[in-house]
């Protein structure tokens, strides 16, 4: 593709060319082939995940400050986008890349995203979206078939029937967690005497006319941050978001979730809290790991509470048989949420919100005079958003051409290269497993073997002698290497980025054996089927030698804190770990 970076004056007639139509497809066709070969190109390219470019050269490029003017060139407008863009893109579907909650995508999507974009449907209504509506209530029935499983009757009833949602699609997971919420709300305020609704009043007279001071939703500290967004939007308040610690599982404690309960509910006259929600995790963004559904959902009846399962990551392990058991308890749900852009394998982004009770999405609908009609049969009266793209008949066909047991190939392919990894690493000697992972996600840090086992013994004097002045020694020690060990995976993580041959994420995690410290960890998600164990070998590899590089920095303070461990030099050893 040649740069010529001609301008061209507006000119209506040249325009017009511009719109599909159906007597001149022949440039639509010559640039639909230039641009499967650069998606091609851009797919073949070896080297770097993120490119070499620096974020201060990217605002370089994109620097215009004055909107374009005159008309380009579409072939110009591509070749710019091919060196600006698509080379400095981050390689998402390499299978080096096992950093976070995305992967390759099979090449069909490109070609459904093709089709969405041609027909250009709006959901929002049936005059803009026909045939596509009912493909969009058809998949919705699937999903909720597959989670909530109700009678054959109940789906012959529902699944076309335009005067109830049994879900909605959303843009992403953060809107799908948003509707549940404020449906929950809906539902936490009921009419009464005096009072209408919280759509209607506002949550200060919802809380006066029901004689409560605030409302809260709970939610382990696993919990996504969409969660803290939804309660600001609802007028509830980030504050109100109650987390719960969770155990060595990273599932929530019922115990202690119980005691929040009672010290909510007992607080007298003067502090009344309304549970608005429970929510359970089916899939927590850090670890992968699902909370105890079944208990939620006893707790959540017991107190009359909406029972919500942000099941964004691991909704889709529904597809098969094996992870029921993991997920059971799901089915008793109030609402699901699932991201078809994570299990299902959909390209960015596409949330689903599913209600058992197909009345739920009522108390959200909204109608106007000119669309969404009261009497219509537009899916857009029972949305938050507005106009919505055609999004579904990604995971709808995928569910055709992958099927369920083409799903089931890839999961298992997931959970043996998470195995595996965790196999290589801990045969590795210098890294250490920090959880037990249940759906892909692996949490684990680089720690040299001669620390990991001093650590070790540690734990176990600990263990035997729990309290008095040895045990205070012990438990100092152990925080000062973890704080340095911290300090070394933060930089690990650093170079591997600047190293870019291969890419995993990092948090920090209250929860794992050395808790309540907080240990820096880095998280790998292993959904790409193009992941195997030679390249998992290589990342690891990579790790290492970068690892064993940098703790020649950090061994000194090491030895400085094995030799000196009195309370007096703590503060010299820490900030010394900090520095390095
Ligand atoms: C458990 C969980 N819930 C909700 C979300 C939010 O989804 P989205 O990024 O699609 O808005 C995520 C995203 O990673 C998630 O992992």
């Amino acid at each position: 593709m040649v740069n010529s970076k001609k301008q061209i004056k507006s000119n209506l007639e040249y325009l017009r060319k511009l719109f599909i139509m159906p007597d001149s497809p022949d440039k639509f066709i010559e640039f639909g082939h230039e641009l499967l070969e650069m998606i091609h190109d851009f797919f073949q390219q070896k080297g770097g995940i993120h490119s070499s470019i620096t974020l201060p050269e990217l605002s370089e490029i994109f620097n215009q400050t004055q909107l374009p003017h005159e008309p380009m060139l579409i072939k110009d407008v591509l070749a710019e986008i091919k060196t600006k863009v698509i080379g400095h893109s981050v390689k998402v579907g390499s299978p080096y890349y096992i950093g976070h909650m995305i992967s390759a995508i099979p090449y069909f999507m490109i070609l459904l995203e093709m089709i969405i974009a041609a027909l250009n449907q709006n959901q929002v209504k049936i005059e803009t979206a026909k045939a596509s509506s009912f493909v969009e209530r058809e998949f919705v029935a699937w999903l909720h078939r597959l989670i909530f499983n109700r009678t054959e009757r109940f789906y012959q009833k529902n699944i076309q029937n335009p005067r109830i949602a049994l879900g909605n699609i959303t843009s992403d997971g953060t809107i799908a967690n948003l509707t549940a919420l404020l449906v929950a709300r809906e539902k936490a305020f009921p009419p009464k005497k005096g009072f209408s609704s919280v759509r209607a009043e506002g949550i200060d007279r919802a809380l006066k006319q029901h004689g409560y001071t605030r409302g809260v939703i709970l939610v382990s500290t696993r919990g996504h941050y969409s969660i803290k967004k939804a309660a600001n939007l609802l007028g509830l308040g980030e504050d109100n978001v109650i987390e719960v610690p969770v155990d060595h599982m990273n599932k929530i404690d019922l115990k202690k979730l119980q005691k929040r309960i009672q010290a909510l509910q007992g607080r007298g006259k003067k502090e009344r809290a309304k549970i608005v929600a429970i929510i359970g995790i089916a899939g927590t963004t850090e670890t992968g790991n699902v909370d105890p559904l079944k208990d939620l959902a006893a707790i959540s009846r017991e107190i009359g509470t909406h029972f919500h399962v942000d099941a964004c990551w691991g909704g889709s392990a529904l597809l098969v048989d094996e992870y029921r058991e993991l997920l059971q308890g799901i089915e008793y749900a109030d609402s699901v949420s699932i991201d078809a852009h994570k299990l299902l394998y959909c390209p960015m982004a596409m949330g689903i919100i599913l209600f058992r009770s197909e009345k739920d999405l009522n108390l959200i609908k909204h109608c106007s005079r000119y669309i969404i009609r009261r009497n219509s049969v537009d899916t857009g009266r029972f949305t938050i958003e507005g106009s919505r793209p055609f999004s579904c008949l990604k995971p709808w066909a995928a569910l055709k051409i992958i099927g369920r047991e083409g799903y089931g190939l890839l999961f298992k392919r997931a959970q043996e290269c998470t195995a595996t990894l965790k196999t290589i690493l801990e045969g590795c000697g210098n890294f250490e497993t920090l959880n037990v992972p249940e759906l892909f996600i692996l949490a684990y840090r680089f720690i040299p073997e001669k620390v990991r086992i001093q650590l070790h013994t540690w734990n176990e004097q600990l263990e035997k002698h729990w309290s008095g002045k040895n045990a205070k020694e012990l438990r100092k020690n152990i925080r000062k290497v973890n704080h340095l060990i911290n300090a070394l995976n933060i930089k690990l993580h650093k170079a591997l980025r600047r190293d870019d041959t291969t890419f995993v994420s990092r948090t920090t995690l209250e929860s794992t054996r050395y808790r309540p410290q907080k240990i820096v960890v880095l998280r790998a998600v292993l959904i790409n089927p193009l992941t195997d164990r030679d390249i998992l070998q290589e990342i690891v590899q990579t790790q290492n030698r970068i690892g064993l590089d940098i703790w020649r920095e950090f061994e000194p303070v090491y030895l400085r804190i094995m030799k000196n461990s009195g309370p007096e030099k703590e503060s010299t050893s820490l900030r010394t770990a900090e520095q390095v």
